[in-house]
């Protein structure tokens, strides 16, 4: 039986830019398993070959070692491509380090990847952006109609994005996307200082050292699952009659960070290691209360409970930690 989410017979061929990325990867096995060819882009900043070494022996996976920035090397790998996802970025924590590259990635790379996708003549272009896009929310449960007033540099360049995506939409008729990430967590998240809380708690957990929170760990996130978000792309790429829409990605779940800490070190059973408070961070914000009512209405259900989640999240850090640390 073909699965509710499933692209099996829509599409033939689908491109994934960040394709050796966190949700990247997962998209590409998710494709792959429901027949699809699949052509990953990536260059490998923040991405890992081993995110997609399990797929390796897979014929119709290509992995392309390429950068969004170059238009010209990257839009011959769209050729016969029916469907892009547009998962490449410049994250969060690297636009403080360099925010002028920050802007090339998520705005300029973006800017490629529609033209090459407008050249190749393909159908559906989806759209990974973030919530971040909405800065200092005004009114809660943060609706897609609330203002986009991002006070970072990666929420200014993830809107950019935004943006152009509307733009090729509105000019070419193009059949494009959008959707707005929250705090996605699962396996194969970063777990360096530059990842996920989650894995980062994780991390520090396995090597018995206490979790750092900044703040009072009352800062409230709506986690949700990789696998969701997996669900959520193939959805909109299968539903026609949404071009130019925005769609919140929350789970609806509203779990404060000391309740993260908490639960991770229960799950190891290292409550001794303890939680060190540090000062809030430049521009925290403390409630993500977000509207998942959009994406409902098109049929999503999230059926990952949170605990599930980080369990598995936690027993894949917990084995694989030598490999990703
Ligand atoms: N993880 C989250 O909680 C979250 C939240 C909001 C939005 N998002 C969005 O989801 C998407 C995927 O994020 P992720 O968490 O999987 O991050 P990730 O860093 O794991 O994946 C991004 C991938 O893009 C690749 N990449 C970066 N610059 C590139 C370039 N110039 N050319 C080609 N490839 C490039 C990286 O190597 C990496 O593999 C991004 O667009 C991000 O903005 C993620």
């Amino acid at each position: 039986m073909v699965g509710k989410y499933s692209l099996r017979g829509v599409y033939k061929r689908a491109v994934v830019t960040g394709g050796a990325g966190f949700i990247g990867s997962h998209l590409v096995e998710s494709l792959l398993a429901d027949g699809l060819e699949v052509v990953s882009i990536d260059n490998y900043s923040t991405g890992k070959r081993s995110n997609l070494e399990h797929l390796s022996a897979e014929r119709r996976l290509r992995i392309v070692d390429c950068d969004i920035t170059d238009k010209a090397a990257v839009s011959p790998h769209l050729a016969g491509a029916d469907v892009v996802f547009h998962e490449a970025c410049s994250k969060m924590t690297m636009c403080l380090i360099d925010p002028a590259r920050d802007l090339e990635v998520n705005a300029q790379g973006t800017f490629n990847m529609l033209e090459a996708a407008r050249e190749h003549g393909v159908n559906k272009f989806v759209h990974a952006s973030t919530g971040s896009v909405y800065g200092v929310a005004q009114y809660y449960p943060t609706d897609e109609a609330h203002p986009v007033n991002p006070t970072s540099y990666y929420g200014v360049s993830k809107l950019a994005g935004e943006k152009y995506v509307r733009a090729f939409q509105h000019l070419y008729g193009m059949d494009a996307v959008i959707l707005r990430y929250f705090h996605v967590y699962g396996p194969r998240q970063e777990m360096g200082d530059l990842g996920g809380v989650t894995c980062i708690f994780g991390r520090r957990a396995v090597k018995n050292e206490p979790l750092i929170i900044f703040g009072d760990g009352s800062q409230v996130r709506s986690f949700t699952y990789v696998g969701d978000v997996v669900n959520i792309n193939k959805l909109v790429a299968r539903t026609s009659g949404i071009s130019g829409q925005a769609f919140n990605c929350a789970s609806g779940s509203r779990v404060t960070i000391k309740e993260l800490a908490d639960a991770v070190l229960a799950h190891y059973k290292k409550q001794h290691i303890g939680i060190e408070y540090r000062d809030w961070k430049i521009g925290d914000i403390k409630v993500f209360d977000v509207s998942n009512a959009r994406i409902k209405e098109l049929g999503m259900e999230f059926t990952m409970p949170f605990k599930d989640g980080l369990a598995m999240t936690l027993d894949w850090l917990a084995k694989d930690i030598g490999k990703y640390a």
